[in-house]
């Protein structure tokens, strides 16, 4: 299955393959595309991906993780961005962009760290400040508007990370999220910052255009996020999502043991008990392992981050190694036959 198409609303992948979003720390302090972006993404088009999602792309300049991520928070960054969508579509592969706000994980000296509440996340972060009701619809608007920018570039879908520790999921989680307002506490109000987000989008992206979520479904600490609750979340938001992006972790200083496919089983359980198409990530390094992960029903999409750092070729060389076609570009043509 893993060479075989997907498609999901107009989008169209020729393989299960996802290049996995991941920051390449490399921007200017402005949070522009260079050509380090354009190389990095295109070669992974070459090398035959289905779906490149491009790193964490910050909404607003204290929504970065470093002084080198990508943005979004302005029209000026539109173009380079497009640069990278074209780039990728030429050789066939589609490309999505991860929206992000660091949150209380903003690493970004001068910039002011907010949260939901006024905890710091452990190491040498500062302490956060407590967003107000107007700072959150500020923050729910960047995301709109930066996924009316993401449109304008091209992008043929977007990932909205709610994932491992960065704002979102402060705000899903009750590790750091302490708030006694309609914004924490309960489940349905703990949820209610993604819902506004996810809504907010919606107003301008394109309904035939799918929106990913990128979620951690283990917060692996006592009092945290775990399966059954983020089950729970999952069919609150479902209707307005298309596909779930399973991640773990990272909300707090945790133990996480980690292996080979270590978080597909909570994919499979989001993919079978919410009823929703999702993508397994993590340790996912080989072809015999993604087959039987998308053969067994436990995901549609299979994403691999570090395997494709090293190796850009990797969709070919599997196919190669096990004897599926593939298209190979005619300028490798002699290296690879
Ligand atoms: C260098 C690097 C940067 C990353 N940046 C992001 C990111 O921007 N957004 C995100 O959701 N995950 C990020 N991740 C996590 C990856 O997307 C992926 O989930 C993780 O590496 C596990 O997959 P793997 O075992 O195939 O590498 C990053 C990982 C690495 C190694």
């Amino acid at each position: 299955m893993l060479y075989e198409k997907f498609k999901i609303k107009n989008l169209e992948l020729k393989n299960r393959i996802v290049m996995a979003p991941m920051c390449m720390y490399t921007s200017n302090n402005e949070g522009m595309v260079n050509d380090w972006h354009l190389t990095h993404y295109k070669s992974r088009a070459v090398g035959q991906v289905g779906l490149i999602i491009v790193e964490a792309t910050a909404v607003l300049p204290n929504g970065r993780i470093s002084g080198n991520d990508l943005g979004i928070w302005s029209e000026n960054h539109v173009n380079g961005l497009k640069d990278i969508v074209k780039g990728c579509h030429k050789e066939g592969s589609k490309v999505g962009l991860q929206l992000a706000h660091a949150g209380r994980k903003c690493g970004v000296k001068n910039e002011e760290n907010v949260a939901p509440s006024s905890f710091e996340f452990s190491g040498n972060y500062p302490v956060p400040n407590e967003l107000t009701e107007d700072e959150i619809n500020d923050i729910i608007k960047a995301f709109k508007e930066a996924a009316r920018r993401a449109d304008e570039a091209g992008f043929d879908t977007i990932e909205i990370h709610a994932a491992h520790g960065y704002l979102i999921h402060q705000f899903l989680s009750p590790i750091a999220n302490k708030r006694q307002d309609k914004y924490g506490g309960s489940l349905e109000n703990r949820v209610r910052f993604l819902n506004q987000i996810i809504k907010a989008i919606k107003e301008v992206w394109e309904d035939q255009k799918p929106i990913l979520l990128r979620v951690s479904a283990d917060d692996y600490l006592q009092g945290g996020i775990d399966i059954k609750q983020m089950i729970d979340i999952i069919n609150r938001i479902k209707n307005d999502i298309d596909i779930v992006h399973v991640s773990s972790g990272g909300i707090d200083a945790a133990d996480i043991n980690v292996y080979p496919g270590y978080q597909v089983k909570y994919c499979e359980a989001i993919k079978t008990q919410c009823n929703i198409p999702t993508i397994a990530v993590g340790m996912i390094t080989k072809y015999e392992q993604a087959e039987e992960i998308l053969s067994n029903g436990r995901a549609d999409l299979t994403a691999l981050g570090r395997e494709l750092l090293k190796n850009p070729y990797w969709p070919i060389l599997e196919a190669l190694r096990n004897k599926i076609e593939i298209f190979i570009p005619q300028q490798y043509d002699r290296a690879i036959k």
